[in-house]
């Protein structure tokens, strides 16, 4: 699939929150799973809200509401076949962290840019999680289940830097998009230092 080949080639550095799956509990996995897919659908429809004057954006990203909210009901499905809770939102350092860096005050055009972008790379990582899990979880089933998840979000990944280009010049957007790259590193190794974990 070219979009993860795309995401492999970046060489991003694996999340320190997943890297010890066997200490991570299932209803933990979940749980989290399933708040993300729905941050997802929310960032999509509030930046349809935000930007409805463009109407490639707004026809393509409608869908990604649909399949997102989609991938939540699935995660919640999961839950209740084993009657676990949904649980608690765990407070999202990763994302928290990354957002302080987008341009608040920029042109309409940047700040648009920086959307897409956090979007794309968020997308990214989800996609790497569901490949550790894909790989790494002791039941055949949940493996299939977390490749399914890992082909959808690769494609939204791609979509979302497709967007950028769509508005933006490319070599504009390739310049940002290392930029963002070279911030995650540091977010990644400020949770690192501080040990924040899914457990
Ligand atoms: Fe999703
Ligand atoms: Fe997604």
């Amino acid at each position: 699939m070219d979009a993860l080949k795309n995401i492999l080639g970046l060489q991003l550095p694996t999340d320190p929150r997943w890297v010890n799956l066997t200490e991570i509990s299932l209803e933990a996995i979940l749980t989290d799973h399933a708040y993300c897919e729905q941050k997802a659908a929310l960032s999509c429809i509030s930046i349809i809200q935000r930007y409805s004057q463009k109407e490639e954006l707004v026809n393509q990203l409608s869908p990604i509401v649909t399949e997102e909210w989609g991938h939540f009901r699935l995660v919640l499905q999961e839950l209740r076949k084993r009657n676990l809770p949904l649980g608690k939102q765990r407070k999202d350092e990763y994302v928290n962290l990354l957002m302080n860096k987008r341009l608040q005050g920029d042109s309409e055009e940047n700040r648009l840019l920086d959307e897409l972008l956090v979007c794309a790379l968020i997308e990214a990582r989800s996609c790497e999680r569901f490949k550790l899990l894909s790989e790494g979880m002791e039941e055949e089933y949940m493996r299939n289940f977390y490749r399914r998840f890992m082909e959808s979000e690769a494609g939204h990944y791609a979509l979302f830097i497709e967007l950028a280009e769509l508005y933006m010049d490319k070599e504009k957007v390739r310049k940002r998009w290392h930029f963002w790259l070279q911030h995650e590193v540091e977010v990644m190794s400020q949770l690192e230092l501080r040990g924040d974990r899914i457990h």
